[in-house]
Parts: C-alpha cells; structure tokens; sequence
C-alpha cells in the first residue's frame, strides 16, 4: 500500500506527495505541495475531490454500501429509529440506555417555533412550493438565535443541532398546513418523532386524530433512509457555508435551497411527475430511448448516482417500505407502483442502463410511498430536507471543530479575455 506519489510537470524537479489511507475506500493524495507550482488541479463536480476529511458515512458506490459511523444502512432501518439516528450521527455513537431517553427529551424540548414565525408564512402566496417557503423559514430562525449564538462553543453547537432536528417537522408540516388554509397544528410531545411530524400534517383541532402505527413506522424509516449520504451537494454546500462563519441556520438553508434541485433532492417529485407523464406501461420503450438519446434532454429520475455504479441499498429498503405502505392503504396493484416495477425491471435488462451502470436510487420509490402515505408531491423534497438536516448539523459540527478548518476557497481554469483598455463609446 504505497504512501507516496510524484507529480512531474515538463522537466522540472518531481514533486512528492503525500497519500493518506482511509479507514474505508480510496486512499487520498495530497496536493499541499503543488502550492507554489503555479498550477491548480481541474476537477469539475469535485468527482475526483476529497474535500475533507469526515468520519460521518461511508459509501461505496461500485459495492453500494452505505454505513452512518460503521453501521449498515440495512441494520440500521430495521433496527433502529431516526432520533437513535440522530445521536449516531451527531455523537459518533448508539446511545445507551440513559442516553436515549435524554436527547428524546431533548429533541421534545425543542419542538416549537416561535409564535412569530408564523408571520413569515402569511408572506408568500398559498401557492408557494413548500421548499421556497422552507428556504426562508429556516433561513429565519437566524434571526431568532444569532445573537446569543457562539458557533465556536460546542454547547451552543449543540443547542443548534437540537432545535434544527427539532424544528424542522414543525415548520416542515406548516408549509402544508398553509398551503390547505388549514389551521398550523401544534406538536405534541407526548408521542414519538415521526408519529408528531404525521399528526402536525394531517391532525386538525376540531377532533383527535392517530397515525397509523404502520405508516408513522414507514415515516421513520423514511427519515433514517434519507439522514446522511457524505458530500453530496446539498452537504457540500452547508460546509462551504459554515467555512465562512455563517450562523448554523442559515447554512442549513443554503443546504434546502441545493437539496431542491431535480438532479437532488428533487428527483423524488420529480419521479412521480415522470411516471404520470409515461403513464402506461405500453409507453415504458418510448421514454427509455428519449432518455438514451443524447440529443434529448429527457432523463429517467430517480436513476443514476454520481457515487453508486451499483444498486442504491437504499432504493431496495425503500422498495420494501414502499410495498408495506402501499399494502396497508390498499394500493398494493396501484398502476402507479405497477408501472414503477415495470419500468425499474425494463431499464435493469437494458444494455445501455447496463453499460453505465444506472440503477435506481433512493428516490426512485420514495415518492411513490410519500403518495400513498398522503403526502402530496410538492412536499416530498421537504420530507428528504427534513430528514437530512441532521447530516447537514453534523457535518457543520464536523467542519466547525476541524484541525484544518479554513474559509473554503476553489479557485478555476479561466478561459476569459486577457486585459484590455476601456473602450470609449465611439469604439464600441
Ligand atoms: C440524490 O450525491 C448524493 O449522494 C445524492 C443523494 C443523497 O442522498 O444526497 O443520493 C440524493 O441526489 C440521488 C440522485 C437523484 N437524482 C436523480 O435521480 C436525477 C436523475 N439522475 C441523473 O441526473 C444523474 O444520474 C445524476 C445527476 C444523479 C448523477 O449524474 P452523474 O454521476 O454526473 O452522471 P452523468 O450525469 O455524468 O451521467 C453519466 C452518463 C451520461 O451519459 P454520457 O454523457 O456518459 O453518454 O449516464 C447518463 C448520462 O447521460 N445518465 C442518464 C441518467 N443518469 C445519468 N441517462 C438517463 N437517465 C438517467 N437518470
């Protein structure tokens, strides 16, 4: 297992370099040494980048394995619960059994937003896509937290990461409750996390209302599925803000604001959307070749994964989650699940899929089951927003109390014109 790489550029003298093994998976080499070569390394999308050191998860795309802090996502969604998860990711560790109920209590403790807050929901049209409303929301609670936050005290850390795990099913279930004009519901701190987060979206004050214990347990396995996945864009952005010393809260709206776009997080709304749009599965053969076309722009959501080359171990959970749901609502033969199978059994067999190893992912079923748990499309990215904040603090917390810890600076290839003297009017 070598330690060291060369780097020679024309005749000048080689440069050593040092490589750094990891615990898991590829070995990094360090590039500190090219500092004063006057060259910088081209890398666009960072595919080939190590940008950081973390201890958080672990994936290996070709093998699709995924572990939070050494544990297998598989162990984890049938053993475990999402607030376990939370200390995991947080702590580096399962908590015992006095730490368990502590963090819940916690958590509980945190669960309601400032009254005011719900001023900033009258502000945007009953319309609004939920995640422009949770950018701004969350991206508010800055304003409620700044002055009294250190970001450099770890207790202050902390208290930020209880109050985002916290908050976020609150204000998450009040963009949806504003979006129906019905009343926001309060949560309630007497039944579990992801029961309350059931009860705030679809709980109304004029009678009791229960989660079904089935759907409330395919909520929190939905929640663990989606809580980390190392550096992908969403993660990468919140570091990249919290380098600069931005408050905790806003990073983690520049991690919303990432998470929303179709290549992301918002893949799983636009898998339901894709699927309406086939509609049959006469029409499967047809959007296949729209998305092997390179002259077309068409691709096939919720498949391909800059890391996985192999299936998305989260996708085949999600499937079975997906199955269970559909089961207990009575949607089991739903032409919607029907055609997901189909399609998903069509693209595996097909050699182009094949060739560039394009599996489905996560979010390939995650909609499918979000739909049948009553949940409608706009809101499923929140869901997957929701879930990964706690990635999101966790990595920030990372960041904040590293060795190496500086403003996060790339610098580029320029291609622009080289200088020029001002062009008066006449010239032009
Ligand atoms: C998530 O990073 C993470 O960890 C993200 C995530 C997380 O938990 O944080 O896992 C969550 O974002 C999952 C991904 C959800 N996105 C989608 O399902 C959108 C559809 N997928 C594609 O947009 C694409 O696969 C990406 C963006 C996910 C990955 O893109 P890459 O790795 O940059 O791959 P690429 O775009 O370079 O594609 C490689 C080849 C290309 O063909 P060539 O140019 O080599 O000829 O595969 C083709 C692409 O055209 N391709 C697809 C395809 N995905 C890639 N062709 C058809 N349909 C697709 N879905």
């Amino acid at each position: 297992m070598t330690d060291r790489a060369q780097l020679t550029i024309g005749d000048a003298t080689p440069i050593e370099l040092n490589i750094h093994q990891a615990s898991l998976g590829e070995a990094v080499i360090d590039l500190a040494p090219m500092a004063n070569t006057g060259y910088f390394t081209y890398d666009p999308g960072f595919s080939l980048t190590a940008a950081c050191q973390s201890s958080i998860t672990y994936i290996d795309g070709d093998k699709g394995e995924l572990l939070y802090r050494g544990y297998p996502i598989e162990q984890l969604a049938e053993k475990s619960d999402y607030l376990e998860i939370c200390y995991l990711l947080l702590e580096g560790e399962l908590p015992n059994k006095s730490q368990k109920p502590g963090f819940i209590e916690q958590i509980k403790h945190h669960t309601l937003v400032h009254e005011q807050m719900r001023s900033f929901f009258n502000g945007f049209r009953r319309d609004a896509h939920p995640m422009a409303i949770m950018v701004g929301v969350v991206g508010a609670l800055s304003a409620f937290y700044h002055d009294t936050l250190d970001i450099q005290n770890p207790e202050h850390q902390q208290i930020a990461a209880y109050r985002l795990i916290a908050k976020m099913p609150t204000l998450a279930a009040m963009c949806y409750k504003y979006s129906i004009g019905q009343p926001f519901i309060y949560p309630q701190n007497n039944i579990d996390y992801s029961e309350n987060f059931l009860q705030m979206m679809f709980g109304v004050p004029s009678e009791p209302w229960k989660a079904s214990p089935v759907l409330a347990r395919a909520m929190d396995k939905i929640f663990i599925l989606h809580a980390d996945h190392e550096q992908n864009a969403s993660t990468s952005t919140v570091r990249m803000a919290g380098s600069s010393g931005a408050n905790p809260f806003a990073c983690i709206a520049a991690g919303i604001a990432t998470l929303w776009g179709p290549a992301h997080g918002g893949a799983n709304e636009a898998v339901l959307t894709m699927l309406h749009e086939i509609g049959s599965v006469d029409n499967i053969a047809k959007y296949i070749a729209k998305a092997k076309d390179k002259n077309d722009p068409f691709r096939l959501m919720g498949f391909g994964h800059r890391v996985y080359k192999n299936y998305d171990p989260r996708a085949k959970i999600m499937r079975e989650v997906c199955h269970e749901v559909l089961d207990l609502v009575g949607l089991g033969e739903t032409p919607l699940f029907k055609l997901a199978l189909a399609l998903e059994k069509i693209a595996l067999e097909d050699d182009y899929f094949i060739e560039k190893k394009l599996y489905p992912n996560v979010d390939f079923y995650s909609g499918i089951t979000l739909s049948a748990i009553g949940i409608p499309t706009n809101m499923f990215t929140v869901i997957f927003a929701l879930a990964r904040t706690v990635g999101w603090i966790s990595h920030w917390i990372e960041m904040m109390n590293a060795p190496s810890h500086k403003i996060a600076r790339p610098r580029q290839w320029y291609a622009g014109p080289k200088q020029r003297d001002f062009k008066p009017m006449d010239q032009r």
